[in-house]
């Protein structure tokens, strides 16, 4: 298949590039770099045996809320499918900019939504969140629970859902994936391509892996007074190249049924299972032998105690299901974090 990936430079859409060339899918990025840059692209294609700018990886550097700049590219392309990543994602920064937030995610996805209908890509899967479901949500949570998103990020992916519900309902031959992802983690096995933040890493990983190599001096545990088993949050973590894989589960299912057939479909993309963070953290020290010195302080606003997916739906539709333990995840993020200390920079 050729697939078009929006965002295909970032964290979650680098390692799903690699998985698509892998399966012997053509990729064309499309990416403003806004937050990434080509490296991530440069070593996706050195793991896969391909090369940027060759047939099989390509990148269109455009923004996503400007047809303009990638309208005639894509329809030049003839892409079968769109794997629709790009977006901004901290619920935090989206408080004090919402306008940026809407505007890409919402207004974002509804330009490419145009862009896709005329060049009749087929197939459209888009990133959604957990965080659509809100503070309240039953744990586990299914797709049918009702959204109740408490921050202008997690508004603008429940918006971005009915902007495509919408397209899908004018166009139903191209059928749409929206998959909502708990929370993904680890890295390439490679050591080659991880998660890369700008600044100070606001996930929990990430700053693990880097109080681990001594970049910061401790962790900071927000909050040990949940209802939990030991007391820290619980979260539902998963394996970035479990997820990528999914994306290539859902690609190939969906284009294996005649035109329309799939509908508008809606699976959360996690292991079902709950970790807390005092189990992460130990996870990590004793798979990789370093000490993440840490203490608890107050919970930060807004955290919810435990989060954690139904992963029944796409297991039944699908057969798709995540594969990697705790123990890969920290054992990868490692390999990432000791051979990158600097990201891709
Ligand atoms: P990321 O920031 O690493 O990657 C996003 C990519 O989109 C970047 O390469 C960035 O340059 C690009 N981009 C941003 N705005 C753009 C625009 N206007 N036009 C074109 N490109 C643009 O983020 P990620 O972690 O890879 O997340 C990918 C998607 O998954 C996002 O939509 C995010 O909201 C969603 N998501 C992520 C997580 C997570 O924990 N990482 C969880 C749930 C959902
Ligand atoms: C996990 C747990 C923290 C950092 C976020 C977004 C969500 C989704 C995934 C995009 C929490 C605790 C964290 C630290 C800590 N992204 N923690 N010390 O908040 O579950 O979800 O990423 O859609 O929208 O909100 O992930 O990794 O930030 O936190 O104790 O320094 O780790 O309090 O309990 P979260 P996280």
């Amino acid at each position: 298949m050729r697939v078009l990936v929006t965002g295909g430079a970032g964290y979650l859409g680098s390692h799903t590039v690699t998985t698509l060339l892998d399966a012997g899918h053509s990729v064309l990025v499309l990416d403003s770099l806004v937050s990434s840059s080509e490296e991530p692209l440069r070593r996706a294609a050195r793991v896969c045996g391909a090369e940027l700018g060759g047939d099989r990886l390509d990148l269109v550097r455009a923004d996503v809320r400007r047809p303009a700049e990638y309208r005639e590219r894509v329809l030049a392309w003839r892409p079968d499918a769109v794997v629709h990543f790009a977006g901004l994602k901290s619920p935090t920064e989206s408080l004090a900019d919402p306008g940026e937030y809407y505007a890409v995610n919402v207004g974002g996805t509804a330009e490419l939504a145009r862009v896709t209908a005329d060049a009749g890509v087929r197939v459209l899967l888009f990133s959604s969140s957990a965080t659509v479901y809100g503070d309240d949500a039953p744990v586990p949570v299914d797709e049918d629970a009702p959204l109740a998103p408490v921050s202008p990020y997690g508004r603008s992916k429940a918006m971005a859902e009915q902007v495509l519900a919408d397209a899908h309902a004018a166009a139903p031959a191209q059928t749409v994936a929206v998959l909502r992802y708990f929370n993904p983690v680890g890295a390439h096995p490679s050591g080659l391509l991880g998660e890369d933040p700008l600044g100070t890493p606001a996930n929990l990983m990430p700053f693990v892996s880097r109080v681990a190599s001594g970049q910061y001096e401790q962790l900071q545990v927000f909050g040990a007074d949940f209802p939990t088993r030991d007391g820290s949050a619980v979260r539902d973590f998963i394996h970035v190249m479990d997820l990528a894989e999914a994306h290539v589960a859902v690609l190939e299912w969906m284009a294996a049924r005649p035109a329309g057939e799939a509908g508008l479909r809606v699976w959360n993309i996690g292991r079902g299972e709950g970790v807390t963070v005092f189990e992460m953290v130990r996870a990590f020290e004793q798979v990789t032998g370093r000490r993440v010195p840490h203490r608890v302080v107050g919970r930060r606003p807004g955290d919810i105690a435990e989060s954690c997916a139904d992963v029944a739906a796409i297991g039944r539709d699908v057969g798709w299901r995540a594969r990697r333990d705790v123990t890969d995840m920290v054992r990868d993020l490692w390999a990432w974090q000791a051979a990158n200390p600097a990201g891709y920079r």
